[in-house]
């Protein structure tokens, strides 16, 4: 019987802080559950000097990842620094080394992910990353055990926490802006994207840099993890079509709210016969979708397998405690492992390679907004650019703008059509004279 499993941090910021502090806190029923108690042996930072969230024993911090790497004591080795460089080389040298490893890296599993699998099993070890995707909420142990009998077809997500603040904000701030100019009042936030990220960086929910997260990147390494286990076939980052949410402005937000519908970053990996297709993007879902109902920095995931029907998972997405849950979660489950002699666990193994079948293959209703000048026989030629490329229009809304003389805004919502029907009407519509600017082309969903 082991005396304690030894746990080596790799990064002791908001998630390592989080996990350390867990491990200290609740230690004894810890040690219970897994039957011997889990001990951080090694913690490695970058900077010896910065404040930390958590007081660990002496001796214990460290700016050397090579302590934590070469420690016999240490059987479970936690990467939380992010990113695709070093985490991979400090991860495959845990590995090399004999260790177990738990990870909450979206873009390494999303890139690497089956490899690192494949060497971790090769050597009687086992890589866990459930902190990867959607913070606290389960995920990664559902697609890889518990739906493990089903063919999973569909997976719909709002998976980023950032993004959907920074969405929500604009549709709350845009509807009270609405409502004070009804009664002659000039609202301070207007419902823009500028005013909605900023006040998410003021926050914290969004980084000084929040590329990654408003242009899609960290929803579609998400969405490759989800679709790559459920799908059980190879989903790589370049195969999603990734749109983010920076060219979203405060009247797409009141149009949908007047035509019955919420925006939302959604990430949707679909399985076809012959292929899949996976994209992120800004969409139009209608109110009454339970994904619409979810708000702020909540993330939820609605999965359909053949056997288990629709579920739906909801919860906080980011930050120390719910992340520092999934992380534990995983180190318990291998700790428990370790205890009774019984390491590998191989839940997930792909069954064939399924090609990505891009966009072109997609059909969706579409909302388009344009601003076009206001004169005889404009909505002719757009009506025209659309039925020429067989995209049929349900309906038609027309507003004047104070943005410019003369100038008026169209709205256009689509029947069902192809994507590359609908891009090839667009195209025709953006080159004809009339038209000064097509704003927004998002995709209708439900
Ligand atoms: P932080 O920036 O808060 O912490 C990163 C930690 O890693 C810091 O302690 C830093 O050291 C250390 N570090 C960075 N580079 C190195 C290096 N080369 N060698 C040693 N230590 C290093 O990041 P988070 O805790 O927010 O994120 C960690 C991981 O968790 C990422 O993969 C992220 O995507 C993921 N994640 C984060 C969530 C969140 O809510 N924050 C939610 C879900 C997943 P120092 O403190 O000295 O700078
Ligand atoms: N930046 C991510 C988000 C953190 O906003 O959801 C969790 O991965």
């Amino acid at each position: 019987m082991k005396a304690e499993i030894g746990v080596g941090l790799i990064g002791l910021g908001v998630v390592g802080g989080g996990v350390a502090r867990a491990l200290i806190e609740r230690r004894e029923y810890f040690a219970r559950q897994v039957g011997a108690p889990l001990v951080v042996r090694k913690a490695a930072v970058r900077d010896l000097s910065k404040p930390r969230a958590v007081e660990l024993e002496p001796g214990v911090l460290t700016a050397n990842v090579e302590e934590v790497l070469n420690d016999p004591g240490i059987d479970i080795v936690v990467e939380v620094i992010g990113g695709e460089e070093p985490a991979g080389t400090y991860i495959r040298a845990a590995l090399e080394r004999g260790k177990h490893v738990v990870t909450a890296n979206k873009e390494l599993i999303a890139k690497n992910g089956p490899e690192l699998l494949a060497a971790a099993h090769g050597r009687g070890l086992d890589i866990m990353f459930e902190a990867s995707v959607g913070g606290g909420i389960p995920l990664i142990a559902p697609l890889r055990r518990d739906l493990l009998a089903n063919r999973i077809t569909s997976i719909r997500a709002i998976i980023n926490g950032t993004t959907n603040y920074i969405l929500t904000s604009m549709a709350r701030d845009g509807a009270v802006a609405q409502a004070l100019r009804k009664q002659g009042i000039e609202p301070v936030a207007r419902g823009g994207y500028a005013d909605a990220l900023a006040s998410a960086q003021e926050l914290g929910y969004a980084e000084s840099d929040p590329t990654n997260d408003v242009e899609g990147f960290d929803s579609a390494y998400k969405l490759a993890i989800m679709a790559t286990l459920g799908f059980r076939t190879r989903v790589r980052p370049s195969d999603i079509a990734i749109e983010g949410i920076t060219r979203l402005s405060a009247s797409d937000f009141a149009y949908a709210e007047e035509l019955g519908y919420v925006i939302k970053l959604l990430a949707v990996a679909e399985r076809r016969d012959g292929g899949f297709i996976a994209r992120v993007a800004p969409v139009f879902l209608p109110q009454t979708e339970p994904l619409a109902k979810v708000d702020g920095v909540n993330n939820a995931v609605q999965i359909y397998g053949d056997l288990s029907g629709t579920v739906f998972f909801q919860g906080r997405g980011a930050g120390a405690d719910p992340t520092s849950s999934a992380v534990i979660a995983d180190l318990l489950d291998l700790a428990h492992g370790i205890v009774l002699g019984n390491h590998e666990r191989k839940y997930w193994g792909p069954e064939g390679e399924l090609p990505s079948l891009g966009l072109e293959a997609l059909e969706s209703r579409y909302y388009i907004r344009v601003k076009v000048s206001d004169e005889p026989g404009v909505l002719a030629q757009i009506a025209f650019a659309l039925g020429d490329n067989g995209v049929s229009i349900a309906a038609v809304n027309q507003k004047e703008t104070s943005e410019a003389p003369n100038a008026a805004e169209l709205v256009v919502m689509t029947h069902r059509a192809r994507e590359g029907a609908m891009r090839a009407a667009l195209e025709s519509i953006a080159a004809l004279p009339v038209v000064l600017e097509v704003g927004s082309f998002l995709r209708v969903e439900g």
